[in-house]
């Protein structure tokens, strides 16, 4: 938990370089261009069903570069004291986030691929799943 709390959360909209010719469109995550991770998890979420919602974690350590690569998508985050809405809506559009950031994906078009890179391999123990223990962690009082 100490370790966990000294955690400062990192979050940045990336605008990424569109390549784009007479025969149209290429994107490239590059580590050290774009991208300030090894990668080695990559997954992706799809077909998810209208009105629902997603996430509701946040991860100790992890670093990760979310993209709509398809359709749109609403990022909600909470991080170091601040919530903000994220709107991926185009495949040249990354959000990294690192640390404790605490987030759900919303409003998903039907058409909505969301592809998310990770720094590291899935690790059950690298969530937190329950809001109370997240602000428990970053010293927020007002638990909703
Ligand atoms: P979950 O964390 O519930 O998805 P989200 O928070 O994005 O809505 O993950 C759904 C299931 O997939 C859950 O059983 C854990 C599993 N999973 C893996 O096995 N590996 C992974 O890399 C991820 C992200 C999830």
């Amino acid at each position: 938990m100490e370790e966990a709390k000294k955690m400062v959360a990192k979050l940045e909209l990336v605008s990424l370089k569109e390549m784009g010719d007479d025969r149209g469109w290429l994107v490239v995550f590059e580590k050290g261009l774009n991208i300030p991770f090894d990668v080695k998890r990559c997954f992706f979420i799809y077909g998810t069903k209208e009105g629902l919602a997603r996430g509701f974690h946040a991860h100790k350590k992890s670093k990760q570069m979310l993209v709509s690569v398809s359709g749109s998508v609403e990022i909600h985050c909470e991080a170091n004291g601040k919530k903000e809405v994220y709107l991926l809506d185009a495949p040249n559009k990354g959000l990294f986030l690192e640390g404790m950031v605490w987030h759900t994906m919303e409003n998903f078009s039907s058409d909505c691929v969301l592809m998310v890179l990770a720094d590291d391999y899935y690790n059950e123990d690298d969530y937190i799943r329950n809001y109370d223990e997240f602000c428990a962690l970053t010293n927020k009082e007002n638990a909703k």
